[in-house]
């Protein structure tokens, strides 16, 4: 009896202290400018990033397999958007973890996998095992199901509506058929099967009941968004990656940055023909640095990146409205509150 009463106080309490201003989950889904350690828990997965020196400026020092020297470009978003301090855990986190499993899955999940792609077969040559995006939205489909045992289906309904889905990737899908396949030039079957491969995983979440997607992506898998404006109730930001990147390379000093040539952590020329490992080269002063790792840009980069993603003006990195705009339209569309569990084990990441 006691049991009930205090979990319908907490209830109450958490759901008061959500109240209408705040976006009620994000869930997360690509690569490695997402991934915040799912790639710790796949057998045989060739790229990881919970080793010294990834994470040297994230809280503690501590590597958590973010491919970064501090916080990744999704966890800068939603910093900056203000409605988390990081990204939600990830799923193959949450699964090892059951005591948190229930009481986070209800502020939103990270699906993103290091090195995957697009395509199912992206990442397998070259890491042997990472969670394809494919793969990733049948897991969101599992934790669908286990907010409908808890919630049911309305609430459950409800609160997907109204969350925000961050998508990620495309990159390894490109660098992949350069560093294999690439024997001509205009591969027009390759842009149109990416194309046409990216529509149907959206079309997967939108049936799974999701609506307002920010994408981060580079062109040409922008190419899609016309299929998107057709789906009813669907909003959604698109960041071009490629024009956020090319344009601190362009004027790094402007940026801030000193050293876009050579990766911060790493090893031989450039200091870029590896990942960074403890044996690595480190660099001096990693804010100087446009790479932290050979192929991945440093926490100082990404905060940029994310501030550009979050209020950059529509047209020049944003389309049609940015990150920011998008998150105001969930926060003002409801006075939805989450539903919540009571927590023993409330994790960090969501900002309570
Ligand atoms: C979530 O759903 C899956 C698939 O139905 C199930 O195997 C798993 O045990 C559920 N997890 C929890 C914590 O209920
Ligand atoms: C490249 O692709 C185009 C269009 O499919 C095709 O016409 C052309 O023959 C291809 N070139 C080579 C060298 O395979
Ligand atoms: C595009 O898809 C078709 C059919 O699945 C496949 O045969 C072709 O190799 C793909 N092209 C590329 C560049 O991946
Ligand atoms: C820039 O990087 C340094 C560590 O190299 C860090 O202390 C600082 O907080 C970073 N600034 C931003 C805005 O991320
Ligand atoms: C499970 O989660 C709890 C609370 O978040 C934490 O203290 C514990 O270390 C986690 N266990 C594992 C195996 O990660």
């Amino acid at each position: 009896m006691t049991g009930t009463i205090w979990f319908l106080l907490l209830g109450l309490i958490i759901a008061a202290d959500f109240g209408s201003a705040e976006v009620p989950a994000i869930f997360i889904f690509g690569d490695s400018t997402a991934d915040v350690g799912t790639n710790n828990y796949l057998e045989g997965c060739k790229a990881g990033a919970d080793n010294r020196f990834y994470g040297i400026d994230y809280p503690h020092s501590k590597p958590t397999g973010r491919f970064s020297n501090g916080f990744n470009t999704i966890d800068l978003v939603l910093r900056q958007l203000g409605d988390f301090e990081e990204s939600p855990p990830a799923f193959l986190y949450l699964v090892q973890n059951m005591s948190c499993f229930k009481s986070n899955i209800l502020h939103g999940v990270n699906f993103a996998s290091g090195g995957s792609g697009i395509c199912r077969e992206t990442g397998s040559r070259p890491f042997t095992n990472v969670v394809p995006l494919g793969k990733q939205i049948e897991q969101f489909a599992t934790v669908r199901g286990n907010m409908t045992e808890l919630l049911g289906e309305a609430k459950t309904e409800s609160l997907l509506a109204n969350s925000l889905y961050i998508i990620s990737v495309g990159s390894n899908d490109l660098l992949e058929y350069v560093r294999y396949d690439f024997k001509n030039k205009s591969s027009p079957s390759l842009l149109s099967n990416l194309t046409f491969a990216y529509h149907n995983h959206l079309q997967n979440l939108y049936n799974l009941g999701a609506g307002k997607f920010g994408i981060v992506s580079a062109p040409p898998i922008d190419r899609v968004l016309p299929a998107v404006r057709v789906y009813t109730g669907v909003k959604f930001s698109l960041g071009n990656a490629y024009v956020i990147a090319t344009d601190i390379i362009g004027n790094p000093l402007s940026h801030g940055f000193k050293n876009v040539k050579e990766a911060c952590c790493g090893t031989g020329a450039f200091n870029g023909e590896d990942k960074c490992t403890p044996k690595s080269k480190l660099c001096q002063k990693r804010k100087d640095f446009f790479f932290w790792s050979w192929n991945h840009p440093t926490q100082n980069v990404s905060y940029l990146a994310a501030n550009k993603l979050v209020y950059g003006e529509a047209d020049e990195y944003v389309t049609p409205i940015n990150f920011n705009q998008l998150a105001s339209i969930l926060r003002s569309m409801f006075p939805l509150t989450t539903p919540s569990l009571p927590s023993q084990n409330p994790q960090k990441n969501p900002k309570k």
